[in-house]
C-alpha cells in the first residue's frame, strides 16, 4: 500500500481497533509470552524501537513486564499514536517511551537499540525492493547483535493449503465477532492490498534486509513470527 493509504487506513480504523480484535486476544497473548522470552535476554535497560507501533498492544506488554526498559513508537497514523500515548499515560510508562509520528526515515538520528520489533507491518509493503529497504532501515537503527522481532502474515497463496487456511481463519474471526460483511472486506485486502508471502520468501527478505537467520517462533494461523539478530554490515 502507498504511505498516504497506510495512514488514511489506520486512521478510520483507529477508535474501533483494539474493540475489533479483542476476541482475537488469545492469538496476540500467545505471540505476546513467547516474545518476552525472545527478548528476555536484553539489558535491563534496554531500549526498543516499536516500528508499526498501532495503539501500543507490544510496547505495554513489554512495559509492564521490564520496568527498565525504554521504548519509541514510530507510527504514521496520528490517531493510533494517540491511542497508544494514552495507555502509556493510564499505565503509567509514558516517562519511558517516545512518540514519533511519521515512518521510520524521519525518526531523527537516536544511539542504537537493543531491539526492535515490528508486528504485522511489514506485510503492508508490496513492493520486494521497499519491503528490503524497510528491514534495512530497522537493522541499521540496532546495535551490531540487535534483536528484531517481526511478525507477518505468510502463507503460499498458491497453494490449495492456503485456501483451506484462509476459510479457518475467516471462521475465526467469525467467531471472534467479525460481522460476514467484514470478512469479505478481509478477503478482498488480502488479494489486494497485503504482501502474503510464504514464509522461506519472508526470511530471505529479512536476511536481505540486514539480519541474520530468522528463527520462526510462533505461528497461529496466518501469522508468522520470527528473531533474527542484526547482521554484521556496516
Ligand atoms: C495491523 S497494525 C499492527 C499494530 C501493532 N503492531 C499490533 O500488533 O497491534 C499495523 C500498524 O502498522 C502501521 N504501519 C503500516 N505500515 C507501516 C510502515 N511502513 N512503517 C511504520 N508503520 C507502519 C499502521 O499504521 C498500523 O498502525
Amino acid at each position: 500500500m502507498q504511505r498516504d493509504d497506510i495512514k488514511t487506513l489506520f486512521d478510520q480504523q483507529a477508535a474501533g481497533y483494539d474493540e475489533r480484535w479483542a476476541k482475537t486476544a488469545p492469538i496476540r497473548d500467545a505471540l505476546h509470552f513467547l516474545l518476552r522470552a525472545v527478548f528476555a535476554r536484553l539489558p535491563a535497560d534496554a531500549r526498543v524501537l516499536c516500528v508499526g507501533a498501532g495503539t501500543g498492544d507490544e510496547i505495554v506488554e513489554l512495559a509492564n513486564r521490564f520496568p527498565g526498559w525504554r521504548f519509541v513508537a514510530v507510527e504514521p497514523s496520528g490517531v493510533m499514536l494517540d491511542l497508544c500515548r494514552r495507555k502509556a499515560e493510564a499505565g503509567g510508562f509514558a516517562d519511558r517511551c517516545g512518540f514519533h509520528e511519521g515512518f521510520l526515515d524521519s525518526l531523527p538520528a537516536t544511539s542504537p537499540f537493543d531491539a526492535a520489533t515490528c508486528v504485522l507491518v511489514s506485510q503492508f509493503i508490496l513492493d520486494r525492493d521497499a519491503r528490503i529497504g524497510f528491514f534495512r532501515g530497522i537493522a541499521e537503527r540496532l546495535r551490531p547483535g540487535g534483536v528484531l522481532a517481526s511478525a507477518d502474515l505468510a502463507a503460499d497463496v498458491a497453494s490449495p493449503e492456503y485456501e483451506a487456511l484462509l476459510r479457518v481463519w475467516l471462521d475465526m474471526l467469525l467467531s471472534a465477532g467479525m460481522p460476514a460483511a467484514g470478512l469479505d472486506q478481509i478477503r478482498q485486502v488480502y488479494a489486494r492490498d497485503v504482501a502474503i508471502l510464504p514464509p522461506a520468501q519472508v526470511e530471505a527478505l529479512l536476511r536481505a534486509g540486514g539480519f541474520d537467520t530468522p528463527v520462526l517462533f510462533h505461528q497461529a494461523g496466518l501469522i508468522h513470527a520470527w528473531f533474527s539478530t542484526r547482521a554484521d554490515f556496516t
